[in-house]
């Protein structure tokens, strides 16, 4: 079996953020893509870490009969590629992080997270995280293809509440993962928008400095969602680092 390449999608999304960059992968390799942290009924009673997301993520890929994965996360989904390393290390071949940051909250955006969490619980609604289609695309997106732009939309509104504030419950208790990615020795790609306002293009690039220098993929005119703006281009990075992975295998 070649490895499978797992895709750990976004906030306040699901796993259809990558369905173009699944459809663009080439085919003979299993590709899994879970919902973080899974349904909204499954989560009672867990508390909200994104050390139980990648905990269900590793139970996942041993499911499917894998004993490593190559493992790709866009922003949320990158901090839970990242608990994964830390939690499960010999399961993590090969590492896309994609829009996203090796870092904690600082204390103000935390609390944010914490008030939205409770605006989106008490409310029973996502009005809280609506606008955030605005600033997860990027502006090129916004002004050339409202049809994502209507996609992305529809995704939020169809989110569990409860899932949406415990995901940002448990973004706001991670900690910093930096020295994690430090010590991983597999290859990695870094992946960002050029008009990506949520991480930013230097933040990525620090990011592959501490991943070892490794390879940094700019994606031109895409935002915070490269993989929905430009799945051709996030597929081609992936199906390049399963390659690496495969030539060290
Ligand atoms: C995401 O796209 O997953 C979010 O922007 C992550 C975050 O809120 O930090």
């Amino acid at each position: 079996m070649t490895i499978p390449i797992v895709l750990l999608h976004g906030f306040p999304l699901d796993h259809r953020m990558w369905d173009d960059v699944v459809a663009q992968l080439s085919s003979g390799r299993t590709v899994l893509a879970p919902d973080l942290p899974g349904p909204a009924e499954s989560l009672d009673g867990v508390e909200p870490t994104l050390d139980a997301a990648a905990d269900r993520v590793a139970d996942a890929v041993r499911a499917a009969g894998a004993e490593q994965a190559v493992v790709a996360g866009l922003s949320m989904g990158g901090y839970v590629a990242l608990a994964l390393l830390e939690r499960h290390p010999d399961l993590v071949a090969g590492l896309a992080l994609v829009d996203t940051k090796s870092t904690a909250d600082a204390p103000d955006a935390r609390a944010k997270r914490l008030d939205v969490a409770a605006r989106v619980e008490e409310s029973g609604s996502v009005d809280a995280v609506r606008g955030m289609v605005d600033t997860v695309l990027g502006e090129t997106t916004r002004t050339a293809h409202p049809e994502l732009v209507q996609r992305v939309r529809a995704w939020i509104d169809e989110q569990p509440p409860a899932r949406v504030a415990w995901s940002q419950r448990a973004m706001a208790a991670r900690p910093d993962r930096t020295e994690v990615l430090r010590r991983f020795a597999g290859p990695v790609v870094v992946v960002v928008g050029d008009e990506d306002q949520v991480t930013g293009v230097d933040a990525a690039q620090d990011l592959a400095k501490t991943a070892g220098g490794a390879p940094l993929v700019v994606v031109p005119r895409a935002g915070h969602l490269t993989a929905v703006e430009d799945p051709a281009c996030v597929a081609a990075a992936l199906a390049e680092l399963a390659q690496r992975v495969d030539a060290g295998a």
